[in-house]
């Protein structure tokens, strides 16, 4: 099997296969799920951004995520369904920042450490194989469950914005460097 990796990250083994995670590109196939994704508010409303409403534009929208240099955007699949994205956009090669997003948007899978693993597993790529120094990120303060999953992988806070729509709502920057996901990882594994 070929596996491009720079956009196909596998964790798990065969052993695995009842509790494995893959991240991979998204196809036609998962169009319908997106657009089911799109009539949930509550996602909008911890993200702070919305999946488009219409297959169409869902189409132009994944076209435009995957043929663009700065970013990775990938499905993530939980023993082979897929529940829901992540990605690293705003990729400045040069200085060797990005910017992560992630939903699990199948919320039965909330809380079982998958968003963990899958954030886990992106950082992987960006700091082992991609070859960055920094990722970074934006979570509203109301989303505790976020912050608390950005933090067990290592992320720590930099800093508050304020977003003037909705309501003026608190968001956290957070941000992760290279030598301190390795130092985590060490730790994991000592
Ligand atoms: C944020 C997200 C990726 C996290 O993934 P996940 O698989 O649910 O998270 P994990 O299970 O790995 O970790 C969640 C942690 O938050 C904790 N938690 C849950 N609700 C919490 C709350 N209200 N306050 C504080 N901690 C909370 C969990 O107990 C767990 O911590 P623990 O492992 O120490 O017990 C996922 O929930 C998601 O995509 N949510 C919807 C979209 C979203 O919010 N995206 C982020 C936008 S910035």
């Amino acid at each position: 099997m070929t596996v491009d990796r720079t956009f196909v990250v596998v964790e798990g083994t065969v052993k695995m296969a009842k509790d494995c995670i893959r991240l991979r590109r998204p196809t036609e196939d998962d169009v319908e799920k997106f657009l089911a994704w799109s009539h949930d508010e509550e996602l909008g409303d911890l993200t702070g951004w919305e999946y488009p409403d219409e297959e169409e534009k869902i189409r132009d929208w994944l076209f435009n995520k995957t043929h663009n240099r700065d970013r990775r955007f990938l499905v993530i699949e939980y023993n082979a369904h897929p529940i829901g994205d992540i990605e690293l956009c705003n990729i400045a090669w040069r200085s060797g920042h990005a910017e992560l997003k992630v939903c699990i948007a199948e919320k039965q899978y909330w809380n079982k450490g998958l968003g963990t693993r899958a954030i886990n597993m992106v950082l992987e790529e960006a700091f082992e194989h991609l070859g960055l120094e920094e990722v970074y990120l934006r979570v509203y303060g109301k989303n505790q469950r976020a912050v608390r999953a950005y933090g067990k992988v290592g992320f720590t806070i930099k800093g508050f914005l304020r977003r003037k729509d909705p309501d003026w709502q608190e968001i956290w920057l957070m941000s992760l460097t290279k030598a301190r996901f390795r130092e985590m990882k060490r730790q994991a594994s000592a």
